[in-house]
């Protein structure tokens, strides 16, 4: 259970502990209060709702209006933990869409939003920064990009990437984020930005050095049983537990 309110300072504060720092997603009112009572310091609204919620078939799907209402339905459970959300797919083109889409998710709940990408960027993490809102950035794989990338590759290997990783990480914590997300990113690309830059870096498919680690919820839980990525041991089987709920009740009501 988070005994007090966990706010940014605290999740940069884990880091100079060495404390690892663990983050799941939560899309509804019942997850963020489980997790939060479970003692998970970190929840995020994110866009892979668009596929284990909504049932598309990537993240480029979803909406402004989507993320609002999925961070309304978890922010009502009212978590101690650190509740944030993403900004969807072109909803940060430009600065000044960045600005309103970041106040919208904020206006709905949201504690900080995250945002993909590096350099590109850069202008409009400066703007939400500016603005007051606690801003979480998003290296290596990109998932609002997969469309373009032909798919969930590993970042980091080739120098040119490793560099640019690097490059984008510092300029992401000199523009004021307080923390960086790094999927899919080689582990000794992962555990050198870790050690180089002041902000925690949370994993996700990127190795054991992170300062933290996040992970999609149904990933974890295996209620979204009809994918699951390769870098992830599912810690139940709520699809299974869902099947042997509901058979013995049909039987029971004499139902076919
Ligand atoms: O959309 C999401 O859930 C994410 C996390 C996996 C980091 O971006």
């Amino acid at each position: 259970m988070n005994s007090k309110k966990i706010t940014v300072g605290e999740i940069g504060a884990m880091k100079r502990r060495g404390e690892k720092i663990a983050a799941l997603t939560a899309y509804d009112f019942p997850m963020a209060k489980l997790l939060d009572e479970a003692g998970i310091p970190l929840l995020l609204v994110g866009d892979s709702l668009g596929m284990v919620v909504l049932g598309y078939p990537d993240t480029t799907h979803v909406t402004m209006a989507e993320m609002e209402h999925h961070i309304r339905a978890a922010a009502r459970a009212k978590p101690n933990a650190l509740l944030g959300g993403d900004l969807p797919f072109k909803s940060y083109e430009t600065v000044a869409d960045a600005v309103a889409n970041a106040k919208k998710l904020v206006a709905a709940g949201a504690e900080f939003v995250k945002a993909e990408g590096g350099s590109e960027i850069l202008p409009q993490v400066q703007a939400i920064v500016a603005v007051g809102i606690s801003f979480c950035g998003h290296l290596g794989m990109l998932p609002q990009h997969v469309l373009e990338e032909g798919g969930y590759k590993i970042k980091g290997k080739p120098e040119a990437e490793h560099q640019k990783l690097l490059d984008d990480a510092k300029l992401l914590a000199d523009a004021g984020a307080f923390a960086i997300v790094l999927e899919l990113v080689t582990p000794p690309v992962a555990k050198e930005i870790s050690v180089q830059i002041s902000i925690p870096t949370i994993g996700i498919g990127s190795g054991p050095d992170c300062d933290g680690q996040i992970l999609v919820t149904p990933d974890l839980t295996g209620s979204f049983p009809w994918f699951t990525p390769k870098f992830v041991k599912p810690k139940a089987n709520v699809a299974a537990e869902i099947k042997s709920a509901v058979t013995p009740w049909k039987s029971e009501i004499g139902a076919k």
